[in-house]
């Protein structure tokens, strides 16, 4: 649409047009919108790209409520705080403005509690790409836990293509309490470093970058535990999905939004994005053999791994 036609469908003051215009020429520079001539109209028209379609809330997936929630105060101001925290003892910058941890914290804030799953729902929306393009890495599974899985997008996704899949998603009290079960989908409010129940899979998408080597450890020897069945045999592998730093296929751009991911879970948890080998010393730790790394959809991998 034209400018004009911008400002009216926002129903702003015809006075704000000349601040629109100089906030699209930027958006378009960065490749967030581009123009096009309008046959019947004297003025340029904004398009949408590839970039702005992915938060078009008609669209699903779409990443509208993840970037809502990138962009809230609560994440937003303890970034700004990055220089004093620096100074102080605070265990991370979240804390150092909060008070408490995220997690914490959104269990004392039911409003932003809502903000950030749904955030996180609409990023794991994206979990139907790599459903669509590994297969095999789900078809050989009977059960799967997803640990900390939230709401359960990511388990309802795999399930409407693997239908038999007994699906368990595992996560704070605060977060599955009064979640609707189906026979195959439950819900498990426990803290994982205490249990994991057993599986064929352990699934962990954004778990592991949030916590300290030492407690992905501790999440790792659990999640082995629950895979391995010393009584039948059973091996089952446990399932990651991350950001993997310093991989050769990535373009430019991919890695800067890596590292400004490492920086931010920094900020918010104290966690850290991990090279290869900085994840390889976790697998080996916690008593695991081998692991397979495939990119998936965009800055993301799955990594598989095995007893
Ligand atoms: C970054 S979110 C990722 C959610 C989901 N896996 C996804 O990718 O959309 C981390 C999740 O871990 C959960 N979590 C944090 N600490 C936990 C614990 N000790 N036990 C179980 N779940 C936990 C949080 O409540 C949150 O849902």
């Amino acid at each position: 649409m034209t400018l004009s036609r911008l400002v009216s469908e926002l129903k702003l003051p015809p006075a704000k047009s000349n601040g629109i215009h100089r906030l699209m020429r930027l958006l378009v520079y960065s490749g967030f919108f581009a123009t096009t001539k309008m046959l019947d109209e004297n003025e340029e028209g904004y398009v949408l790209t590839a970039s702005s379609k992915l938060l078009l809330k008609s669209e699903i997936p779409n990443l509208s409520r993840f970037v809502r929630l990138m962009v809230d105060p609560v994440f937003v101001n303890p970034c700004q705080s990055l220089g004093d925290w620096f100074l102080g003892n605070e265990t991370n910058p979240f804390e150092a403005v909060h008070g408490a941890s995220l997690y914490e914290f959104c269990d004392r804030n039911p409003g932003f509690n809502k903000v950030f799953n749904e955030g996180m729902a609409s990023d794991s929306q994206m979990m139907c790409l790599v459903v669509k393009d590994c297969k095999q890495v789900f078809e050989e599974l009977d059960s799967l836990v997803d640990v900390g899985g939230g709401t359960g997008v990511i388990a309802k996704t795999i399930l409407a293509t693997f239908p038999h899949l007994k699906c368990t998603v595992l996560d704070l009290p605060h977060v599955v309490a009064n979640m609707p079960e189906t026979e195959n989908l439950r819900y498990v409010g426990d803290d994982m470093f205490q249990s994991i129940p057993s599986a064929d899979g352990i699934f962990l998408k954004h778990i592991m970058h949030n916590w300290s080597d030492e407690d992905c450890v501790k999440i790792l020897k659990r999640s082995r535990a629950a895979i391995r069945d010393e009584d039948d045999g059973r091996k089952g592998k446990v399932l990651i999905i991350d950001i993997v730093l310093n991989r050769n296929e990535e373009e430019a751009e991919m890695k800067e939004v890596k590292l400004i991911y490492d920086v931010l879970i920094m900020v918010l948890l104290g966690g850290r994005e991990r090279t290869e080998k900085e994840w390889e010393k976790l697998f080996l730790e916690a008593g695991f053999m081998s692991y397979k790394i495939t990119p998936v959809f965009g800055l993301r991998s799955l990594i598989e791994v095995f007893l």
